[in-house]
Order: structure tokens, then C-alpha cells, then sequence
């Protein structure tokens, strides 16, 4: 397994965790595929997969940055939209495709998920636990 989730990663708003915990087992499946296996038959299934995903997860957090009112909204915004493009650009022939590439995509989604969720969706919740209905939406779990 490439990412075993960590209590560190835990926002603690439960819709947000278990979104999180999808994308990882998508990361998870790729990189079992790709470098265990080395099998790129399902790469771009799951890469599109990846993507349906994340643009929900997204959708649901820039709901949040508004209803909240984060003052980083926009460049947390930016940060999503390009991370989108990045997975766009790497669905790729996967009978052409050397392995050396699989292995970048698979370090890059790593890098670039565990570093979000700790520094960037972090830094919302601290602001989130500010905001006077917050605790009690999460309470009743309606977010
Ligand atoms: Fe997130
Ligand atoms: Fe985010």
C-alpha cells in the first residue's frame, strides 16, 4: 500500500474524511496497478476516476470556503483547478506509455494530496472553527 491513512490527516468533518479516504484508495489502486502489477490496462479508468472524484470532493469543500467565508477562497480555488488540468494532461496511451511515467504520475498524486490535506484544507479548518455555527453543523452533521 503506498498511503495508509493517518489520524493526522483527519480534518474532522466527516463528509470531507471520507472523500479524502476515496481519493487515497484511488492512489492507493494505481499505484498497485502500475508499479506492483505492472499492468497499465486500468490506468486511465482509474485516472478518470480520479478526476470524477476529486471534482467532487472540490465541489463540496469550495461550498464550504463560501458558506464560511474563507478568506483564502480564491487561491484555494486555483490550487484545486490546477490539479485538475494536471490529471487531465496525464490520461495517456498506456500501450506506448513507459513506466518511468506511471511512476511520476504515481509520486506527484502522493506528494501532491498528502501536502494539500495537511497545509492547504488544514488552514481552512482552523479558520472553519472560528466561524460561530460551524461546530454545530458538524455536530448535526449536516454538512
Ligand atoms: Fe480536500
Ligand atoms: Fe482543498
Amino acid at each position: 500500500m503506498l498511503i495508509d491513512w493517518e489520524k493526522k490527516f483527519e480534518t474532522g468533518i466527516n463528509r470531507i474524511d471520507e472523500q479524502h479516504k476515496q481519493l487515497v484508495a484511488i492512489i492507493n489502486k494505481l499505484h498497485e496497478n502500475i508499479i506492483i502489477q505492472k499492468d497499465g490496462s486500468s490506468v486511465n479508468g482509474l485516472l478518470m476516476d480520479l478526476k470524477i472524484y476529486t471534482i467532487d470532493h472540490f465541489t463540496t469543500e469550495e461550498k464550504m470556503l463560501k458558506k464560511y467565508k474563507y478568506p483564502g477562497e480564491d487561491d484555494h480555488i486555483k490550487i484545486h483547478q490546477k490539479f485538475i488540468n494536471k490529471i487531465s494532461e496525464n490520461l495517456y496511451d498506456v500501450n506506448s506509455a513507459p513506466l518511468a511515467q506511471g511512476y511520476q504520475l504515481i509520486e506527484f498524486l502522493k506528494a501532491w494530496l498528502m501536502n494539500h490535506i495537511l497545509i492547504h484544507d488544514m488552514e481552512y479548518v482552523t479558520h472553519f472553527k472560528k466561524h460561530h455555527t460551524f461546530l454545530a453543523d458538524i455536530q448535526t452533521d449536516i454538512l
